[in-house]
């Protein structure tokens, strides 16, 4: 049987790959997520997140490749031998147990003294331990879910996987365990690997994001570091919005190309493009790019583009979005911060647009026609499906 872990444990993929008869869900995996660390697996819906998941906790056995925790092969190791807690979306607790009994279940099961004291410092972590003598059916869903975190986090993993964990809560209350999640992993120390088709969640939780599209990992790192220097399209419109642009590197310095589309001329820092010749495609995030509603003077630090035409405003209180229609390019969104009271400009406005040169980015895909903006099936609208399924599954029992 598994001991207490004093601390999280190093987890390490290496070279899975995991098919199912018919479908390969992960084509080559190879990942290390350092003990301690709060890791997000983010990527849309069907890109094997879940199996990854059930992978480690040994729930599904790989068709090839080796996992190791805390540098001991585990491969061949069974599920409940492996120093693992799962936190599922649909949390179950036991409903005829109290909350504090669900907490203990396991360390009695496991016959581990002081249960009852463990039970309440995990339920003191989740800041439920007053409701420690309730039902799970008096509880609120969040508090629920706390519950069920309080329960895996008891038998002290050394590894934490948490499945879409917050997938049934609304977004406040998402946002609130959010924090919670992360002071909790801070204090325990433990190392969480953590599922999420949101990227605000995975962002705002994570020391390391890992992208991970259609079974491989597209890329990996800090969230600032992704969202500041994608790689690769899919890496730049999943991870928040951006501006593509694609067209052929008319002009390389030392430290910078120039891509020329549609009569316009983009510059890119060298150090921020994967490609440096042929057909590329550059980008830049919509808060990035200023609206101007005159000729701004040329500067040789920033792209300006224009004149363009205003074709949308949608103020949203903090901020005021722009689409700027520019011949040739297409449609530029700009986020502007509302400094001022209200819109700055109007649709059918003309406009320029311009942005610091140091924060444009290039990528390395080969060049395709480019997706400016693609529907927002990344995000919020598949967590909405998954808490509505869970609702009409709820209410159907
Ligand atoms: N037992 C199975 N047999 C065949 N195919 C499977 C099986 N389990 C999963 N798959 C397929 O593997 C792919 C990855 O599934 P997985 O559950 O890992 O996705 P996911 O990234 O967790 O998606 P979601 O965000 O929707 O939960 C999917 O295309 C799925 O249909
Ligand atoms: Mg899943």
């Amino acid at each position: 049987m598994r001991e207490f872990a004093e601390r999280g444990a190093d987890l390490e993929l290496a070279g899975i790959q995991k098919r199912f008869p018919g479908f390969t869900a992960i084509e080559h995996l190879d990942l290390t997520i350092p003990a301690g660390s709060f890791f997000a697996l983010l990527g849309p819906s069907g890109c094997g997140k879940t199996t990854t998941l059930r992978l480690v906790a040994g729930l599904e056995e790989p068709t090839q490749g080796r996992i190791l925790i805390g540098g001991k092969d585990v491969t061949e190791t069974k599920s409940h031998e492996r120093p693992v807690n799962t936190v599922f979306q649909s949390y179950a607790l036991f409903p005829h147990m109290t909350i504090i009994e669900n907490v203990a279940f396991g360390l009695r099961r496991r016959r581990i003294g002081d249960a009852l004291a463990k039970a309440h410092e995990a339920l003191r972590l989740v800041e439920l331990d007053h409701l420690a003598q309730r039902k799970p059916q008096q509880l609120s869903g969040g508090q629920q879910q706390r519950v069920a975190l309080a329960r895996a986090i008891v038998n002290r993993p050394a590894l934490l996987l948490l499945d879409e964990p917050l997938g049934a809560l609304d977004l406040k209350l998402r946002r609130q365990m959010q924090l919670e999640l992360k002071s909790i992993q801070e204090e325990v120390g433990l190392t969480f690997l953590h599922v999420t088709h949101d990227q605000e969640e995975a962002m705002t939780m994570a020391d390391t994001v890992a992208v991970m599209n259609k079974g491989a990992i597209e890329q990996m790192g800090a969230p600032a570091q992704l969202y500041e220097l994608p790689r690769t399209t899919f890496v730049a419109n999943f991870l928040g919005q951006s501006n593509l642009f694609t067209g052929d590197v008319v002009e390389t310095t030392s430290s910078a190309i120039t891509v020329g589309a549609a009569g316009t001329r983009v510059i890119v820092p060298i150090s921020r493009a994967q490609r440096h010749r042929g057909i590329v495609t550059v980008g830049v995030r919509p808060e990035k790019v200023t609206l101007h509603r005159d000729e701004p003077e040329t500067d040789p630090g920033r792209n300006v583009v224009g004149p363009g035409r205003i074709i949308d405003v949608s103020f949203s209180g903090v901020s005021t979005q722009y689409i700027v229609d520019v011949a040739g390019l297409g449609s530029v969104l700009v986020f502007a911060q509302n400094m001022g009271i209200g819109p700055i400009a109007n649709v059918g406005d003309d406009a320029w647009i311009s942005w610091d040169i140091e924060h444009g980015f290039g990528l390395e895909d080969e060049a395709t026609a480019p997706e400016r903006f693609p529907a927002d099936d990344s995000t919020s609208s598949i967590a909405a499906q998954h808490r509505d399924a869970l609702v009409s599954e709820l209410e159907d029992r």
